[in-house]
This record gives structure tokens, C-alpha cells and sequence, in this order.
């Protein structure tokens, strides 16, 4: 991977500060996204664009890029096009969702959390639950990743349901998704998977995971403010999705509330192919996975670098694992210091950085850290280069 040429690609990484390039590390909050993204969107804008399903040419376009789009999210994922919808973000489509599976729900059912869940992942269940007299199993926090015990411990023959994350947006540990699917259905329960954080960082095959569900946001690997719903094809034809009457019966467009982004929708066509024209192959999910090789490559060693710079360090904590499955993404704590004001000295330096729970208001209850201020987060991206993370450390350095 040529960084230097990927970097070209993105204008908002020309952005400086006090004449020196800003280092971007908020990526687990979004990131930035490539030039033939921005012309893929402002195409429609520019050209005209109309809403579906009209007989004329600019209608005819906002239908074939929804189709493209639908089929380009089904490469990303390892899915069928018709098992993908879009929505404003993963929290709308998630109480979207949450609201139509739990009108299924009887009261005495249980339903399995995960206190590494984002809150999106979390909220929209426990208001369902309320709603429907359902009780709420918790799995805990254990070496920074899902307690496998509470999981066993949780599941029954009245489980309805497990939403889990594949991925912890604050602490960067990746789940065996594909083995809590196992364990669930192993039981009939629904598995409903937060990919949020994960599809950034990893390849992903809802297939291989036999996840029910598995949503993302485009705006968090490079794309638009949009969010992606796959759904098993069973699921999305029968739950009672909450619709208006003359909105499509049949296919993912039950799931679309309202008209689309298209611009965003066309968006994320582009994105899907700069993120394939890492890789080689026959087609363009074959190339997919290969480019994540490339990109997880180029990660890993960021996280190598990372890590062990950090193990100098003698006044910075961090809170995840050092080895295993990780993102890029890094909880530290600084004691004796708010996590805000360590933020704001780095912003200062334009180092940009996420400080509090970033809503993974379970996460940092379980590691004690809710009312100290959360934990700052560092996050790295395929753009990112080892001297950001030299820099980074340095800065580190003369704050701990
Ligand atoms: C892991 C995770 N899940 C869910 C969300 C919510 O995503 P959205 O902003 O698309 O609703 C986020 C956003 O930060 C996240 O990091």
C-alpha cells in the first residue's frame, strides 16, 4: 500500500493548523472521505436528480444508483442485493428494526446485551423490552471482550434475541461474532450484530457469521452519513416493518422510511470501489477481501508501532488488549488528568482526538471509568502513517 497515494486521494487531509499537517485520530467517530467519493455525490446534485419510479431519465438514474448501491454493500458484506436497505444512520435503523422484532415478542421472553455494546446497540432494545414486558440478560466485560460465561449463563429457550457488537468502538476488541451466532441459534434466538466499528478494519462476510442482521455506517470507512441494514432475506420479508401504506411490500425498500439520500446512496457506490481498488481478483468482492488484507496489514503494524511505543510511556494506561484481535483504536487513561483536558492539549497541537464514552456508556461503567470523564480514544485508519503515530507518541510523552 502506497500510503503517500492514498493520502492524495483524501483533500481533507490537507488540513493544517498552525502551518503543521493535523493528525486525524478520531476515525472510530468518522472519517474523512476520498475525492471520487465527494464527485460521486455531488454528481446528482449538480446533474439533477429525481425521486423513484418517474418515467424520465433523471428518475430512471436515482433508481439504477439505489440498485448499484444495493449491490455494492452486498459485495462489502457477502450478501444478496435484496438483503440490504439504507437508512440515516445505524441508531435510526436500529429502533427501526428493535420496534418490528420486538412486536413478536411475548412478555416472559428474554433478550441478551452486551455491556461492550455502543449504546445503539443497547437503548433501542431496552425501551423494546419495556415496551413489551420482556426481561434483558446482560452479558459483562471480560479482558476487554464479551464474557463468554454470562453469555452461556444468559441464553435459553426463551431467548428471543442477542445484539452484539463485532467490534468495541472504544476499546478496539474484535468479537468471535460467527460463535455467539452459533450459541444463540443454538437456542432460536435472533442474532443482531453492530458492525459499526468493524467494517472499517475488517472483511466481512454476514454469511460466514450467520448473523441475522449485521448494520453499518458508511461515514465511519470513508463514505457518506448513512447508515446499511443487512437483514436475512426471511426476516426482511416477513417482520412487520413500520411502513406507509403505498411503500413497497416486498424487498429491502419496506425498510426505507421516507425518500433516501440519494446523494449519499450514490456515495456509497464510490466508496465500496475505493475500498476494492485495494485489492486484486475476478470481481469486486473478491477484491474486497483481498484490500482488507492490504489495509489490515498496514493497520497492524500501526497498532505494533503503537503499542509498543506506549509501553515506554510510564504515565498513560491503556485499557484493551495489547494482543489478539484488535482495531486500531486505543482507550488510554492519564492519572491524575481529565480526559477532556488531555483532548483539548492535543487538539492544541492538532492532534485530533475523542475524549468521554463516545457512547459506550456500558463499556465505561464497566471499567470504572464512567464518572471520571471516560477514557481518551486514539484511532488509527488505513490512512494513517507510522510518523502520525511517532508524533503521537511524542506528544503522549511530554503529557504523561
Ligand atoms: C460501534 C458503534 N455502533 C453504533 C454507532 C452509531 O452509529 P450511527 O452514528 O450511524 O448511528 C457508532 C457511532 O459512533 C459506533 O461507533
Amino acid at each position: 500500500m502506497d500510503i503517500h497515494k492514498v493520502r492524495a486521494q483524501f483533500p481533507a487531509l490537507l488540513r493544517r493548523q498552525d502551518g503543521k499537517p493535523v493528525i486525524h485520530l478520531d476515525g472510530p467517530g468518522g472519517t474523512q472521505v476520498p475525492q471520487t467519493v465527494i464527485d460521486a455525490m455531488s454528481r446528482p446534485l449538480a446533474e439533477g436528480q429525481s425521486n423513484l419510479g418517474g418515467p424520465f431519465s433523471s428518475s430512471a438514474e436515482s433508481d439504477q444508483v439505489v440498485a448499484d448501491a444495493r449491490s455494492a454493500v452486498a459485495d462489502l458484506l457477502n450478501a444478496n442485493s435484496d438483503e440490504v436497505a439504507f437508512g440515516q444512520n445505524m441508531t435510526s435503523l436500529t429502533f427501526a428494526v428493535s420496534r418490528a422484532i420486538a412486536s413478536t415478542w411475548q412478555p416472559g421472553d428474554e433478550i441478551v446485551l452486551t455491556r461492550l455494546d455502543h449504546d445503539a446497540n443497547v437503548a433501542p432494545w431496552l425501551r423494546a423490552a419495556e415496551e413489551r414486558g420482556v426481561t434483558v440478560k446482560w452479558v459483562g466485560v471480560q479482558d476487554f471482550g464479551i464474557n463468554w460465561d454470562d453469555l452461556d449463563a444468559a441464553l435459553g429457550s426463551s431467548t428471543r434475541l442477542v445484539a452484539v457488537t463485532a467490534a468495541s468502538n472504544a476499546l478496539g476488541s474484535v468479537v468471535d461474532v460467527a460463535e455467539v451466532a452459533r450459541r444463540a441459534h443454538d437456542v432460536g434466538a435472533l442474532v443482531y450484530v453492530d458492525g459499526v466499528h468493524y467494517v472499517p478494519h475488517e472483511s466481512t462476510d454476514v454469511a460466514a457469521f450467520d448473523a441475522d442482521f449485521f448494520v453499518c455506517s458508511a461515514y465511519k470507512f470513508y463514505g457518506p452519513h448513512i447508515g446499511l441494514l443487512y437483514g436475512k432475506r426471511e426476516h426482511l420479508r416477513t417482520l412487520p416493518a413500520y411502513k406507509v401504506r403505498p411503500a413497497p411490500d416486498t424487498g429491502p425498500g419496506r425498510w426505507e422510511t421516507g425518500t433516501q439520500s440519494f446523494e449519499s446512496i450514490a456515495g456509497v457506490v464510490a466508496t465500496v470501489d475505493y475500498l476494492a481498488a485495494f485489492g486484486e481478483g475476478d470481481d469486486r468482492r473478491q477484491k474486497l477481501v483481498s484490500a482488507y488484507e492490504e489495509i489490515g496489514q498496514h493497520e497492524r503494524r500501526l497498532s505494533d508501532r503503537f503499542l509498543s511505543g506506549l509501553a515506554e510511556l510510564d504515565g498513560v494506561k491503556l485499557h484493551g488488549r495489547r494482543e489478539g484481535r484488535r482495531t486500531p483504536t486505543f482507550a488510554l487513561e492519564f492519572p491524575g488528568q481529565k480526559p477532556r483536558d488531555v483532548a483539548v492539549e492535543l487538539a492544541r497541537q492538532g492532534i485530533y482526538v475523542t475524549d468521554g464514552d463516545y457512547y459506550a456508556v456500558e463499556v465505561m461503567r464497566s471499567l470504572g471509568q464512567a464518572d471520571s470523564g471516560g477514557l481518551v480514544r486514539i484511532g488509527f485508519v488505513h490512512y494513517s502513517t507510522e510518523e502520525e503515530v511517532d508524533q503521537t507518541l511524542n506528544a503522549l510523552d511530554r503529557l504523561s
